[in-house]
């Protein structure tokens, strides 16, 4: 049942190029526009759309992190992006023209369900981004779009989570192209990248070997930092919460730019330090700012572990391990940045010689308030 892996996480990280590619199936028609299937909100009404919340809880949240920065770019509507448990109790500004949009792999999730049952009571359309047919919070719903990512078994998620990404950037993209033509060029070359990043995932997972070296011999790690910039930087806070999860190490993810706002303090001789660098042609020169950041961390004895491009030599002098990840634009860097972090989380839970399946005190879903 878990094919040949020694477990369900292992096996269910190997599954993303599936995962992703089964969650992009079938979303374009002849003509290259994005299709919905389950949708039962007119597109008049989508097309009315003036705000967008996000709910989610812990890993779907960071999906839904991800998300806000690539639907605000390419639909103009702003995002907000909340846990669940805090908007149901926080008086939100929702409307009729207001879209909340729930992502949960259960579909189960009691503080997500909440959320969305609250929305609909405030009269927002809501729509499930959901890997569970059947479901409760799709049920709930007036929209629901499938994951299609194959049963998560792993108490962790992985594959679940790569597939949320995708599927709020096809939603993403089907916003922008009711917004009018303008939006849609884009779309269709998003898409056309989207569904390359498969097999750039499949490599990825094909050397993975240096990545497991590391995990084993930091078994005795007791912290580990997390430093990420714009869509780099949920994926900090992924990373990290992985690390928790299943190595119980403390770990914590920072937005880059706050390191000198206090948690460079933190920072003494040997503190690993992973760093999602944003690929060199990403906007308003973050990848210089990222570098810099490296460079400062490491001349107060940071041990840097460092995830950047292909081909990206910067990084290099400040960099204790480069681990590589191949070119993608920078709005779809996530879906391959956070590969390795798993991987990391997967080998370190495993050279402690933990339950990677089933981590202490943790539920695959979590359906009580
Ligand atoms: C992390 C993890 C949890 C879930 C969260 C939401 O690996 O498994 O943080 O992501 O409990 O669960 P779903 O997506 O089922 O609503």
């Amino acid at each position: 049942e878990k094919g040949g892996y020694a477990t369900f996480m292992e096996k269910e990280i190997n599954e993303q190029p599936a995962a992703v590619r089964d969650t992009l199936l079938g979303r374009t028609d002849e003509n290259g526009r994005l299709v919905l299937d389950d949708m039962r909100i007119s597109e008049e009404e989508l097309s009315q759309i003036h705000r967008i919340y996000i709910v989610a809880c812990g890993t779907a949240a960071y999906a839904g992190m991800t998300a806000k920065y690539a639907i605000e770019h390419w639909t103009r509507i702003p995002v907000e992006v909340a846990l669940a448990h805090e908007f149901r109790y926080c008086d939100p500004i929702v409307d009729e023209r207001t879209l909340v949009v729930s992502i949960s792999q259960s579909g189960e999730t009691m503080d997500t369900l909440m959320a969305v049952k609250h929305a609909r009571s405030l009269g927002a359309k809501t729509l499930a981004i959901c890997n569970t047919h059947g479901s409760t919070i799709p049920r709930e719903s007036d929209a629901v779009l499938y994951l299609h990512a194959g049963p998560e078994i792993a108490v962790a998620s992985t594959k679940a989570f790569l597939g949320m990404i995708a599927a709020c950037y096809v939603l993403g993209l089907y916003l922008a192209q009711l917004r009018g033509e303008t939006y849609a060029d884009d779309a269709k070359q998003v898409m056309a990248e989207l569904h390359g990043i498969p097999d750039k995932i499949q490599a990825l997972l094909d050397d993975t070997e240096r990545v497991k070296e590391i995990a084993f011999f930091m078994a005795d790690t007791r912290s580990v930092l997390f430093l990420g910039r714009n869509v780099g930087y949920p994926i900090a806070m992924e990373g990290a919460l992985k690390l928790k999860e299943l190595a119980y190490i403390h770990a914590e993810g920072f937005a880059a730019g706050e390191l000198k706002h206090g948690p460079i303090a933190l920072i003494e001789p040997g503190q690993p330090v992973f760093i999602v660098v944003p690929g060199p042609d990403t906007p308003h020169d973050l990848h210089k700012k990222v570098v810099s950041n490296i460079q400062e961390i490491r001349a107060r004895g940071a041990r840097t572990l460092v995830i950047a491009e292909e081909g990206d030599e910067d990084v290099v002098p400040f960099a204790d391990e480069v681990i590589r990840v191949p070119q993608a634009s920078p709005l779809l860097e996530p879906l391959l940045t956070v590969v390795p972090l798993q991987v990391f989380a997967l080998h370190l839970s495993t050279a402690k010689g933990l339950d990677v399946d089933q981590p202490r005190n943790l539920a695959k879903s979590v359906t009580v308030e």
